[in-house]
């Protein structure tokens, strides 16, 4: 089985994943690591990765999702407001409305990743201005809760993750 990575991280938050991932499986047959800026690599599977950008990956993965057909697709993605299940679901959901059915989905590995501090500036002139809004302080509570994601423990789940996949596949 001829295994692709292909990621996109501006910030180095799913690059890191992506490492632990191509650590993870250097005796399978990796043939790609990286994002690939003209053809789409040949492959059997796909492990796609992004960072969240208003609610979605960003524009090359999701036109590498859609170009996808009769594969197998595993993704995985960071979230700056992370941290919950129900969250990273949601998150899914649009993930898979640009994968084609023809595809198998394997499933999808999602963790919390932190942001830049010209985001946290921002919620606290908001809440400078609005100090009765709970919703700001609870923007710096999670601004605050990611910046230690990922850690170790988010690096060995996505491992474990990914494992349980191939050995499957
Ligand atoms: C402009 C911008 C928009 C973002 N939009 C979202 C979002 O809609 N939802 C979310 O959970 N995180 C959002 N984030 C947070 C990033 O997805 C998160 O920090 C991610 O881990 C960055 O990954 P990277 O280091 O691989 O680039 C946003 C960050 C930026 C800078």
């Amino acid at each position: 089985m001829k295994i692709a990575i292909i990621y996109s991280s501006k910030t180095g938050n799913t690059k890191a994943l992506a490492k632990a991932i191509k650590e993870t499986l250097k005796n399978q047959n990796l043939i790609y690591f990286n994002m690939p800026s003209e053809k789409i690599p040949m492959a059997d599977i796909y492990i796609i990765g992004s960072w969240t950008f208003k609610g979605s990956p960003t524009d090359d993965i999701i036109q590498i999702l859609k170009a996808l057909k009769n594969k197998k697709i595993a993704y995985f993605g960071t979230a700056g407001y992370g941290g919950n299940p129900t969250y990273y679901q949601k998150l899914f959901e649009r993930v898979k409305s640009y994968i084609d059915s023809s595809n198998e989905i394997l499933g999808y590995f999602y963790c919390q990743g932190k942001m830049p501090n010209q985001i946290k500036t921002k919620y606290e002139q908001m809440l400078k201005e609005n100090p009765s809004e709970t919703k700001y302080k609870k923007m710096i509570d999670t601004f605050d809760n990611a910046l230690s994601h990922p850690n170790e423990k988010d690096l060995n789940n996505v491992k474990k993750w990914i494992n349980q996949i191939i050995d499957k596949n």
